[in-house]
């Protein structure tokens, strides 16, 4: 496939960087050529790009897309004055616990194929709304083929005890889910999970072979980013309420802050400062964080104009934080960018450059996409 005409192309690579008046050529799922003067186009498929942009597909490093039914009405309150808290997580639980896994798998495939038409290609999904062994196995078991993260410590559920729970998360919840995932997970809040437990749950899953993520400071100050970074997690998520230490301990650190905004969006909650974070030096991802709850969106177009309007990055930041960025946190070398050897994911934009995905917010732009070479609109 031959791809020529491009107006502006993303590559994210440091060599090559961004391109105008460029061409690509994907073969065998793989990048195989980027450069400014077109190899011929004899014997692949050629398609004109007509000045409009190309980037990498959006890696969304954080959702929690294994659940059913949704929070309508919740949200409806929240927007009248009622304040967000972990409570509501467990409306949910009671609703996937009574789902067959048909409906969950359905429901699943359904918010994937809504997240690839605007135009992301790599999807992580955390467990974390059935809170049972069998529960939390048959969700991860559900999500084969994506990134996927055991988040069994998400709240305590209704007809448990704190301590009881942490245990059997530890024990029989962690030996039954380990072999479905690649990474572990804890909602380190009030309401959640305190420090204590969060650094006990991670480490237990670092035995299993699983990498630490954490969803920190999202709705106060706490010790999750400390501990993130103390555990050399691959991310620590929302960062939120943060401090200048907890600033500095990610820069220097290889955890990735990954801004959800959509959370805050739908939480009507202050924006993260993301220019702080990355005018330390912080790594920096942009995610969707979709789940019925907090930010019932899968649309990465949606949070880059969000982090552009108000969490003051730039558009080049943004895009990037989406695309590299979201790889950076879960550790892939294959996707978030276009190089050659890269894996040929990337969306052609109904506009000529990558800036118009802030500039024209709630547009749909995404005109094509390709996961591994192939095309899937
Ligand atoms: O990332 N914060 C914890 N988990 C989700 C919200 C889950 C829910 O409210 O159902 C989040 O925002
Ligand atoms: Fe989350």
């Amino acid at each position: 496939m031959l791809i020529t005409n491009i107006g502006t192309l993303v590559t994210n690579d440091p060599e090559l960087g961004t391109l105008h008046d460029a061409a690509i050529v994907f073969e065998a799922g793989k990048v195989a050529w980027v450069g400014t003067t077109p190899p011929e186009a004899a014997g692949t498929d050629h398609l004109d790009a007509q000045g409009r942009a190309l980037i990498p597909g959006f890696v969304d490093s954080h959702g929690h897309l294994l659940f059913a039914g949704d929070r309508a009405e919740e949200f409806a309150a929240r927007m009248a004055g009622r304040p967000y808290t972990a409570g509501g997580i467990k409306t949910t639980v009671q609703a996937t616990r009574a789902a067959g896994d048909e409906q969950l798998k359905a429901n699943l495939d359904r918010l994937v194929h809504e997240a690839l038409r605007s135009g992301t290609t790599t999807v992580e999904t955390k467990s974390g709304y059935g809170l049972t062994v069998t529960d939390e196995e048959r969700a991860l078991r559900l999500a084969d083929g994506l990134e996927r993260t055991f988040l069994g410590a998400h709240v305590v559920p209704p007809e448990a005890d704190a301590d009881a729970y942490t245990d059997l998360v530890k024990g029989a919840m962690l030996d039954a889910c380990a072999p479905h995932a690649a990474w572990i997970d804890v909602f380190c809040e009030d309401g959640a999970f305190d420090g204590e437990q969060t650094r006990a749950i991670l480490q237990a899953g670092q035995a299993k072979g699983l990498t630490p993520r954490v969803h920190a400071n999202q709705l106060r100050h706490g010790p999750g980013v400390q501990i993130a970074v103390e555990l050399g997690a691959a991310s620590a998520d929302h960062c939120t309420h943060v401090t200048d230490a907890d600033i500095d301990a990610l820069a220097n650190s290889d955890t990735v802050a990954t801004l959800l905004p959509g959370a805050e969006f739908s939480t009507r909650a202050q924006y993260p400062n993301a220019r702080r974070l990355l005018d330390a030096g912080v790594t920096v991802a942009l995610a969707a964080d979709c789940n019925p709850g907090s930010s019932y969106t899968t649309n990465l177009p949606f949070c880059i104009a969000i982090a552009v309007r108000d969490m003051h990055m730039t558009p080049d930041e943004a895009v990037r934080a989406a695309t590299l960025g979201g790889a950076r946190a879960l550790r892939r070398d294959d996707v978030g960018h276009l190089a050659p050897g890269a894996r040929a994911d990337a969306v052609l934009l109904e506009a000529p450059s990558h800036i118009h995905l802030a500039y024209r917010p709630g547009v749909p732009l995404v005109s094509h996409v390709w996961k591994d070479g192939v095309r899937h609109m």
